[in-house]
């Protein structure tokens, strides 16, 4: 743990244009620093630092944030990594806060297993190098494999002997504890004595993202039919299969140069793609994607390419875990290879070049080639068919964006035959189901709102329905850029005569939401407004000066996209109603309905509580004070709600 002082130090000392500087090149432009984007291709620049603000942002992409958030970024660091990478680059020593004995113990056992599989790569590396067996044997099955020597040193591939316990014994010789041995796998525990795990394998060490070594594949070298081909390092504390992907080390700057990335299943595919020259590739080892491996990758890229060899019951079988993908929103490819070929031996066989037309001419839409392959089965059988478009619109509406689902529905609307309609028509009744379960009250109070032709993705109504995550962000947004600037109220005083009254905008909307005892849903807001209205008392309300380099990587990332505006923001707030300009002119009016807004939208949800909690109502007299207490929100609501629809709102 690095403590909280620290983090301070860190944050304050660093320097944005030389941390980026140090990975783009930057030319002045007045008090900023431009340079081409490192994190979309661009011919001219918009990558902008700001010295003064110590944060970077991307006119291109949107990208934005502080000098950990671009580590964090560019370099797929950790947040602690990132620190104590510009700890180390700007000489500030971490002192480490003290740790329980548990956690020592706990970190002290991790660091053991990485460093006892550490020692194990070595050893398999060396035995397959320098020893008669591992050259006989290992080494030159991977030059069968057409395996070049470079590609053996990259993936750091090795041999373990044939003997039953060489490996256990010369760890054991060295100093490894038996208990380590056996957590990672690396032996087995045969009654009193251990044994290699591996023995007679080549060995595929697999790697975390960050290049540490989490546990090892092993291959056989005999086609023995008793021997499993491929045998694997157990779960550890340091190895979890579900959060891993063969590969990925390789893979990460490709993944974002390509934007792509190519699914394969074995170690060899993956490592022949490789030394073609294809280095955006990653594997899943033999099992269907997890949650986790999806996220991983969605780190680098939204879009999938899978390669599959052509068996159409494994495909089959994948597809559940493809609907999956998504799901999370990712676009996904699929390329099908030749009847027994996998990737690797198509990759001997045929030129690179070759390889890459293939897959850029046989990348076919998820989507596409499931209606396709179903089609097939149902031979002009009408229920059957009528199955299949329930099936390929469930899929559909599993796509977050309404632009991608309404394209797939007129594509798929022609390979199968039907009017676009029909499928439109099944989409909304899955959409209707989808809503009037989480919320049929919301369905009669803001139904008039909801276009079911153009059905919004389930995650899109929520918020139309029950979040206030703009207004929110809007209120937050505006207390970051302007806690400090002076409005000046005109008011009438005793004597008629008008009086200039001048607060500061912090004061007077935190004051306001503070007497309505309001509160944020997002815990994140709630932070920053606490530590706002904490600071009022000082002479400066702490704003973005503060909070772009708070020492909680949260607070930092949303302060810093609140105030860099970006074009997904703006188009959502617009939606909302929310027009906030104060860069030129500060508006009271703006802020004005900026409170509003996030006012109104409480106000509806605690009306939309009151009448659920209405229908449930044990006696008369609960009821009626509910239906008052429902009167007079009403009221406040409709109040608030013609006030903003009536452009212009007066202050008192
Ligand atoms: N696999 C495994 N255990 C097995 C078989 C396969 O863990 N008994 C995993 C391995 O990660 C393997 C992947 O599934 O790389 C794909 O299996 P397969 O296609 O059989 O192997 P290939 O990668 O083609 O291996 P090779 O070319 O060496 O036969
Ligand atoms: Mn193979």
């Amino acid at each position: 743990m690095i403590p909280h002082d620290t983090i301070s130090n860190i944050l304050s000392t660093a320097k944005i244009e030389e941390v980026v500087g140090d990975f783009v090149s930057l030319k002045r432009r007045g008090v900023n620093y431009i340079g081409l984007c490192p994190f979309h291709n661009e011919k001219t620049p918009s990558f902008t630092v700001s010295p003064s603000k110590g944060i970077y942002k991307c006119f291109g992409c949107g990208k934005a944030g502080n000098a950990v958030n671009f580590l964090m970024e560019h370099e797929h660091f950790t947040y602690p990594e990132a620190l104590r990478e510009l700890a180390k680059r700007y000489n500030i020593e971490i002192e480490e806060e003290k740790q329980t004995p548990e956690k020592i113990q706990e970190q002290n056992e991790k660091e053991s297993l990485f460093l006892l599989n550490q020692y194990a790569q070595k050893y398999f590396e060396q035995v397959l190098h320098e020893t008669e067996e591992g050259k006989a044997v290992g080494l030159s099955y991977f030059r069968e494999r057409l395996f070049n020597d470079n590609t053996i040193r990259k993936f750091q591939l090795g041999y373990s002997p044939e003997n039953w316990d060489s490996f256990t014994e010369n760890a054991t010789a060295n100093g490894y504890k038996p208990e380590y041995l056996v957590k990672t796998g690396l032996s087995l525990q045969k009654e009193t004595r251990l044994m290699d795990r591996f023995h007679g394998r080549v060995i595929f060490p697999i790697h975390s993202a960050s290049g540490r070594i989490i546990g090892f594949g092993g291959r056989v070298l005999k086609s023995d039919k008793h021997l499993a081909k491929y045998i694997n390092s157990p779960e550890s504390e340091i190895y979890n299969k579900s959060k891993s992907l063969y590969g990925l080390f390789f893979a990460k700057n490709a993944l974002i140069a390509k934007d792509t990335c190519l699914l394969v299943e074995g170690y060899t595919d993956v490592i022949s793609l490789h030394q073609a020259g294809i280095e955006n590739v990653v594997a899943s080892s033999g099992t269907s994607l997890t949650q986790e491996q999806i996220k991983l990758i969605q780190r680098y890229t939204a879009n999938i390419t899978i390669l599959y060899d052509g068996d159409p019951a494994g495909i089959k079988a994948s597809m559940r875990g493809i609907d999956m993908i998504l799901e999370h929103g990712m676009n996904v490819r699929i390329v099908l290879f030749p009847e027994g070929e996998d990737p690797d031996s198509f990759v001997r066989k045929n030129r690179v070049a070759e390889v890459e037309t293939f897959i850029a001419k046989n990348a076919v839409n998820f989507i596409l080639f499931k209606t396709r392959l179903l089609l097939e089965e149902t031979a002009g059988d009408p229920i059957k068919k009528a199955a299949l478009i329930k099936e390929i619109v469930n899929t559909i509406s599993l796509i977050p964006d309404g632009i991608s689902r309404s394209l797939y529905i007129k594509e798929c609307a022609g390979v199968l035959g039907v009017q676009e309609q029909t499928l439109l028509n099944e989409i909304n009744k899955i959409f209707r189901k989808k809503f009037t379960k989480k919320d049929p009250e919301s369905l009669e109070t803001e139904g008039a709102g909801v276009d079911f032709s153009e059905p919004p993705a389930p995650s899109q109504m929520e918020l139309e329905v029950d979040s206030s995550e703009a207004q929110e962000r809007a209120i937050i947004r505006l207390l970051l850029l302007y806690a400090n600037e002076i409005l000046i109220f005109k008011e009438e005083d005793e004597n008629k005569e008008m009086k200039e009254i001048p607060v500061k905008v912090g004061d007077f909307i935190i004051h306001d939401i503070q007497s309505d005892e309001l509160s944020f849903d997002d815990p994140v807001c709630q932070q920053i407004f606490n530590e706002m209205a904490a600071s009022l008392e000082q002479e400066k309300i702490a704003d973005k000066d503060h909070f772009f380099h708070h020492t909680d990587i949260n607070i930092s990332t949303l302060a810093i996209d609140l105030c860099v505006p970006s074009y997904e923001l703006s188009t959502n707030w617009k939606k909302n109603r929310i027009y906030v300009d104060l860069e030129h002119q500060s508006s009271v009016d703006s802020i004005n309905s900026a409170v509003l807004t996030f006012k109104v939208r409480k106000i509806d949800r605690m009306i939309l509580d009151i009448s659920n909690k209405l229908k449930e109502a044990g006696s008369d007299e609960e009821a009626m004070q509910l239906l008052d207490d429902w009167h007079k929100k009403k009221e406040i609501s409709s109040k608030i709600h013609s006030q903003l629809g009536g452009g212009r709102i007066v202050i008192k």
